[in-house]
This record gives structure tokens, C-alpha cells and sequence, in this order.
């Protein structure tokens, strides 16, 4: 634990506002010393977001509410109340806070919504107790809770490493429509991993097309490069996922693939209008829970 600083708290709640994301190649390595991969992924946030309520409290409390709320734990598992836990410890303050997490990121659905959560919690938790942490502090902490935390904070079109928390800023032009299909149910993380270690892959392309797609605006040409090496292991895990991709493909969508390590499927729209008409008639083949647009890249972590 560091030494106590002065804090400069406001004893008011503050509500931060944090995005999903997609990522738009996901090269896995193999599994490291560690027990992590290594990865070369490009990320890029998008318009779906959770809402993270820091209120004034005695103690640690957690409350979760909208879509798929039941399966977010609500005691200290969860991602945020472990990072309000780590920011206090760094600064040397109790965690005294309620969170109140509102989500619209699907949960467990390979879009990072834990790790939102968590990228959020630091940012109001922050403000609240007025740790007066910069952004490389935040960041480092960040590091500690989840691979994609670093990534949540910061937002946009990031080229990751490492096992997904090195960052760099992607050039990226022009914005990007997606139509994103929440499935019933999610997948765990690690299980997609270890299906990926058993099925003994090597390595799929390198992000190269992606990151010079981004850098063009080339969205057809985006949607041609899109890939993702634990897609296959996610299909394995929930086979009915071939037909929600398989309907991508079916609706012309530039391009299809799992986000992450799933369930959620992405679908690259060409723009605006073909997102909708994507949305309309995907959500007519009843091949997944729900059916949500989002547009990208989108900001970080935000004070609202
Ligand atoms: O970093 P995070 O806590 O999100 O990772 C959850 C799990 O996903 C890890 O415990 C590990 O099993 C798997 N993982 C991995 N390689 C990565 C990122 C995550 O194997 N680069």
C-alpha cells in the first residue's frame, strides 16, 4: 500500500459511462508460463455501454441492474467492487462506496463488459475519494484486474499485446456500423482458452489487413480482414453459434465473427441504412436473444 495521500473527494455520486468492445482480429499465441496467451489483437470500442454509479457509502457495496444483471455477482467477485478495492489500497483509503452498475453490455458475452465495469469503477472511484491518480496510475491498476481493463479505460481503435493490455493507439478513419447478436446464455473466458489449447491451432493471421483497412477507412476491406483465432473454439463450446454467423454471411454483412471469446456475434454493416436493414432482418431469423447497432470507435471511460 502506498503512503496516504491528501484527497480532494466531492461527497456527491459520480457516474461514469463505459464501452463495449469488438475485437476485429485476435491473433492467440500459445498459452504462456503465465497461464495467459499472448496475443496481437486490434480492439475498437463501440456504442454500447454500462453506466457505473459511485455513491457516497460506509463500506463496499455492489448493486446490478439491467439486461442480464442476475448473472453479474453482486459480493466482492465482482470486477468493479475488486477494482474500487485496488484503487483504495494504492492510495491508502477504505473502500467506502456503493456501485451501482447499470449494464448494456451483454454479460459474458466476449464484448468486455466485466472489464468496463471495472475500467469505470476506477475512474468514479477516483473522482469520488479524489485520489488525484493520473491516467498511467489508473491504468496500471487496471493491468492488475483484467487484460481488457487497460483497453476499457482508454477506448477507441487500440493495437494490444502482451496478453491484451499493451496498448497503442490504431489509426483509424471513418466510423464503423456494426449490428451485434447477443446469444442466449454466455461463455466463460478461460473455458474458450483451454478449448483453443485442446484443439491445438497454430496461430491465424497477423492483424496486418485490419490495421491497414482502419487506416484506409476501407470498411470493405475491414470486413474481409476481421478474424479471430478463438472463434472456432467458441463455435466448438455452443455449436448453435454456426447459424448466427452463417446469417451474417446470409445478409451481406461485409463481414462476421465472434467478438472475443464470445458468444456475441459482430456484423460489419457498409453504413448506416444497411446496419438497419442487417438489424430488421436478422432479427427475423431468430438465430440469437437479441439483436443490437452499434457504431465505433467510441470514447473510454468518462465522468457523464
Ligand atoms: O485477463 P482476464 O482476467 O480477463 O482473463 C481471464 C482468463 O482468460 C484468464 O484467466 C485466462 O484463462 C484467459 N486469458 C488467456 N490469455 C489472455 C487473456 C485471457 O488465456 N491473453
Amino acid at each position: 500500500m502506498s503512503p496516504a495521500r491528501s484527497l480532494s473527494g466531492v461527497p456527491e455520486p459520480v457516474t461514469v459511462r463505459v464501452h463495449g468492445k469488438i475485437n476485429l482480429a485476435l491473433q492467440v499465441h500459445p498459452r504462456r508460463p503465465d497461464g495467459f496467451h499472448e496475443l496481437a489483437t486490434v480492439l475498437q470500442s463501440v456504442s454500447l455501454s454500462d453506466e457505473v454509479t459511485a455513491v457516497p457509502a460506509k463500506g463496499l457495496g455492489v448493486l446490478v441492474r439491467g439486461d442480464g444483471a442476475d448473472a453479474v455477482p453482486a459480493g466482492p467477485d465482482n470486477l468493479a467492487a475488486r477494482a474500487a478495492i485496488a484503487l483504495a489500497a494504492q492510495v491508502g483509503v477504505c473502500a467506502d462506496v456503493r456501485l451501482e452498475i447499470v449494464k448494456g453490455i451483454p454479460v459474458a458475452g466476449g464484448m468486455a463488459g466485466g472489464s468496463a465495469d471495472a475500467a469505470a469503477a476506477l475512474v468514479a472511484c477516483d473522482a469520488l475519494w479524489g485520489t488525484g491518480c493520473d491516467r498511467a496510475e489508473l491504468t496500471a491498476i487496471a493491468a492488475t484486474l483484467g487484460s481488457d481493463v487497460p483497453f476499457c479505460l482508454r477506448g477507441g481503435t487500440q493495437y494490444g499485446t502482451g496478453r491484451g493490455e499493451l496498448l497503442s493507439d490504431a489509426l483509424a478513419r471513418g466510423t464503423y456500423h456494426w449490428v451485434v447478436a447477443v446469444a442466449t446464455g454466455g461463455l466463460s473466458t478461460p473455458a474458450v482458452y483451454a478449448a483453443f489449447d485442446q484443439m491445438g491451432a497454430a496461430p491465424g493471421p497477423p492483424p496486418d489487413a485490419v490495421l491497414a483497412a482502419l487506416r484506409r477507412g476501407d470498411a470493405p476491406a475491414l470486413g474481409q480482414a476481421l478474424t479471430n483465432d478463438l472463434q472456432l473454439a467458441a463455435l466448438r463450446l455452443l455449436p448453435a453459434l454456426r447459424r448466427t454467423v452463417e446469417a451474417g454471411r446470409e445478409l451481406g454483412a461485409l463481414g462476421t465473427l465472434v467478438s472475443g471469446s464470445g458468444p456475441t456475434v459482430a456484423m460489419l454493416a457498409a453504413d448506416r441504412a444497411d446496419q438497419t436493414r442487417i438489424a430488421v432482418e436478422l432479427s427475423g431469423l431468430g438465430v440469437c436473444r437479441a439483436v443490437r447497432t452499434a457504431t465505433g470507435p467510441v470514447a473510454g471511460a468518462r465522468i457523464v
